[in-house]
């Protein structure tokens, strides 16, 4: 893809004006960085699934300031056009406002992330005001918000009914009036979805959430097949990278074993001549 501008909040509201759908996927390394930026991928959301996809963790839970930092820096250094967003871990803007910002303003200040994001609803709005009002550009996230896990009671689809779907609408209508710039949906019914997408202002960034949205988002993981432990429904897989790597590893096994690698033409060597002077030496 030719180079292109720096995509910024402003490009993502425009494509919502324009009716254009907005792409994003997650990262946590400068190698999938720059093939998702190469790709024209508007934003690469450094995704607290992080824990889970690359460190192991059952929940999102353990993922601490530390690590989001350290994979948010992976990132800035190869991305060049996507929108940066660094997902605020658990319990990093939960315990106060002051708190909030101060952690937002870690992801731009040392990490070089463009924005954050941030889970819950009415509940945040105050600190969604804080960190805006300090510069610093908030999507949210409603729905299956997997930071509350033990609250939802396991990773399971919200918002399935009228009293359910009424709080995520209002929740919605909050986060953007406090300013968030965009809204990650995940997993609540497409209908749903569409109509939040339709009576809010800010772009909409599904996930599992159907075709309604302004845009959409995946897990790189998920969609490259890469993570092997489960795989959401709603997930469409445009490569299966887990079991490619499986063969590979199997193969370099094989080969070694069986002294077909290395070959010639992986070997560095010296012409008989110079060897012949060399092992003179050596004797
Ligand atoms: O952490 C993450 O990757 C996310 C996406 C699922 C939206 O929040």
């Amino acid at each position: 893809m030719p180079d292109r501008k720096k995509v910024t909040i402003r490009t993502l509201q425009e494509k919502k004006a324009r009716g254009e759908a907005i792409t994003m996927l997650t990262a946590y390394d400068v190698v999938t960085a720059r093939a998702i930026d190469a790709a024209g991928i508007d934003a690469i959301l450094v995704g607290d699934s992080l824990g889970m996809v690359v460190l192991g963790y059952d929940t999102t839970l353990p993922v601490t300031m530390a690590d989001m930092l350290h994979h948010c820096r992976a990132v800035a250094r190869g991305a060049r056009s996507a929108l940066l967003v660094g997902d605020m871990p658990f319990m990093s803007y939960q315990v106060s406002v002051e708190e909030a910002v101060r952690n937002a303003g870690r992801f731009l200040q040392e990490a070089g992330m463009d924005a954050v994001k941030l889970e819950g609803g009415q509940e945040r709005a105050d600190a969604v005001r804080a960190i805006v009002a300090a510069g610093i550009p908030v999507m949210g996230h409603l729905g299956l918000t997997p930071q509350s896990v033990h609250q939802l009671g396991g990773f399971s689809p919200q918002g399935r009914s009228t009293a359910a779907a009424r709080r995520l609408l209002e929740d919605s209508h909050a986060l953007a009036d406090a300013g968030c710039f965009s809204l990650v949906l995940e997993s609540i019914p497409a209908r749903l979805a569409e109509l939040i997408s339709r009576r809010i202002a800010i772009p909409t960034i599904g996930i599992g959430a159907g075709a309604g949205c302004d845009g959409q988002v995946l897990v790189t993981h998920d969609m490259l097949g890469l993570y092997d432990r489960f795989t959401p429904k709603f997930v469409k897989q445009y490569a299966a990278l887990h079991a490619d790597m499986a063969r590979a590893f199997a193969a370099f096994r094989d080969d070694v074993t069986t002294q077909a690698f290395p070959a010639p033409e992986h070997t560095v060597d010296l012409p008989d001549d110079a060897w012949n002077v060399l092992l003179e030496t050596l004797e």
